[in-house]
Parts: C-alpha cells; sequence; structure tokens
C-alpha cells in the first residue's frame, strides 16, 4: 500500500525532526522521508502521515516511537578507516605531541570524544590507532566516548561483529592483533577483540542537547560526517560546544566535505578538515 505525504505534513515533520535532532530536511528529501517513515507507519498499523504525526507526539507517552522515528531517518554510512588523513595525523602529529605535553605535565589521562560514532567502525578504527602507537603499555589511561542519537546503530556499535566486506580496508597485521575470525555459522564475520572494546564507552546522546554532561576535556573530537546534516546555526552552536569541552591544544577532526566556515568559532585551522583551540 502507497501512502501519500501531503505539504502540511512534510513540514510538521520536517519541523519536529528538526527540533528533535537539528536534521535539516529540504523539501528535496520529502520522498526520502517519506520511504523512511512507511516503515514505522507499518509497523503501526497507521494509513496515514498524519495519524503518525499524532501517534509520534501526543499518543506515544513513553517516547520510544520518537527515537525509532529518528533511528529511521538518521543516515549511517561510515567504514574502518575513513578519511585515513586524519589517523595519519594523529599518529604521525597529534598523539606524538599530546603525549610529550602528557608526560612533561605528568598527566596519564587521554580522552578522545567520537561525535556521532554510527555502527562502531569510527571509534574502534580510533582505539586501533592507539593500541598501535601506545602498545600494550599500562602508562596511559584512554576512554573513547562514542556516542549517536540511533539507538540502533549503537546497538550494533557495541556488539562489534563485523561482516568480512567491512573490514576490506584493514591490513592482515591489524586484523591479527585486534579482531578475532567468526567460526562456524559466523565464519563470514570478524569481532572487535576486548583491548579495544574496553577502552570504548558508548552511550545515546543527542548534539543539538543544550549540554553535555561531561567534567573533564577532551584531547581529540570526531565529529564527522555529521554536521552536514545540520544548518549554519545549528553546526555554529555546536562547535562553541566542541570548542568549550576541547583541552587547551585539543583537536577537531570533521568529515571531508565539511568546514567551520560560516560558523562562529576561534578554533586555528591546521590542514582541510582539521583544527586546533
Ligand atoms: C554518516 S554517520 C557518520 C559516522 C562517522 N562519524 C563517520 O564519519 O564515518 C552520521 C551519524 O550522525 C548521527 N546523528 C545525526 N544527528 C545526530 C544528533 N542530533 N545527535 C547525535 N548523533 C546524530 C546519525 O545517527 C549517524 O549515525
Amino acid at each position: 500500500m502507497d501512502i501519500d505525504i501531503n505539504d502540511k505534513e512534510f513540514c510538521l515533520f520536517q519541523r519536529l525532526i528538526y527540533d528533535e535532532s537539528g536534521i535539516n530536511l529540504t523539501p528535496t528529501k520529502r520522498e526520502l522521508l517519506k520511504s523512511r517513515l512507511m516503515k514505522r507507519l507499518r509497523e503501526r498499523a497507521l494509513t496515514s502521515f498524519k495519524e503518525y504525526y499524532q501517534y509520534v507526539t501526543e499518543e506515544d507517552a513513553t517516547g520510544e516511537e520518537m527515537v525509532m522515528m529518528l533511528d529511521c531517518i538518521s543516515t549511517n554510512l561510515t567504514e574502518f578507516f575513513r578519511e585515513p588523513a586524519h589517523f595519519d595525523f594523529l599518529s604521525k602529529k597529534g598523539l606524538p605531541a599530546l603525549l610529550e605535553n602528557k608526560r612533561k605535565k605528568r598527566e596519564k589521562k587521554i580522552r578522545i570524544w567520537s561525535a556521532g560514532c554510527s555502527t562502531g567502525e569510527e571509534p574502534y578504527t580510533l582505539s586501533i590507532v592507539l593500541s598501535e602507537h601506545i602498545g600494550a603499555t599500562r602508562e596511559w589511561d584512554i576512554k573513547i566516548l562514542a556516542t549517536d542519537l540511533s539507538t540502533r546503530v549503537l546497538k550494533k556499535a557495541m556488539q562489534g561483529l563485523y561482516l568480512k566486506n567491512r573490514i576490506k580496508g584493514i591490513s592482515p597485521q591489524m586484523l591479527n592483533t585486534h579482531f578475532k575470525k567468526g567460526t562456524g555459522s559466523f565464519s563470514d564475520y570478524y569481532q572487535i577483540q576486548d583491548h579495544l572494546k574496553d577502552m570504548i564507552v558508548f552511550r545515546r546522546l543527542n548534539l543539538t542537547n543544550d549540554d553535555f554532561p561531561f567534567k573533564g576535556h577532551f584531547d581529540f573530537i570526531f565529529c564527522r560526517n555529521v554536521m552536514i546534516y545540520f544548518d549554519k546555526e545549528t553546526q555554529s552552536e555546536l562547535v562553541s560546544k566542541y570548542y568549550k569541552h576541547l583541552a587547551p591544544d585539543g583537536y577537531l577532526f570533521i568529515g571531508h566535505s565539511e568546514s567551520l566556515a560560516g560558523t562562529n568559532n576561534k578554533f586555528r585551522y591546521v590542514q582541510p578538515t582539521v583544527y586546533q583551540k
């Protein structure tokens, strides 16, 4: 059964999604919105977008349908070692400078935030880079916070189980060290090993929240291919919050097609898509 979404209904969802997630759906995204929400209508046995809007905004007191609606809307494309220049920068410049500085100050904590981590490939890549750089030494207390709006992708990320075609860019040496090959009905899968998992904490967090509940500062923030879905106003607010939550000299990494141009920010430009506090 095909159900049409009229102008008024599209505007209602456009506003709701913007208010709840910052995701800015332009009128060109109408068919996309329709096809993604159709799954929810079917699941709820509803026959119009108007009914679904009422259900999400008024009838569902649990708030669960809102979470599921946002799960359907978000685009979660990601991969291991996506935009490799960032990880090169991290191992050749960012990390050596950070470790030297921390040693001088006798600090042990390294804190990284993968904001908009999707199904986990980005934070696991970070944990591989850190693990390769630092080795098995217990000198450092490393934590990577990995957050996303979508509970569906977070569940997948926490499992850390990837089909073999998802790990094709990873060298055999890295595969051996950081993954376990599945057996039996999992023979097409690779499982992330515990020494990487132990570095990461996964949490649901909406980046458009007014405040983030962090006590300390991050040394690196990765927010890549997320702000592209936001308008300039939302981007500006988020970039200011990143500035606030970074340690002095800390770095912000953004996606290849994103830029901080047009956002009111105090960051120093380092190289394309890399900024420093
Ligand atoms: C395309 S993925 C990017 C994944 C990864 N950072 C990368 O570059 O490969 C974008 C992610 O941003 C998340 N996202 C979108 N709006 C968000 C919001 N308001 N708060 C938190 N995460 C959000 C989506 O759920 C999605 O998983």
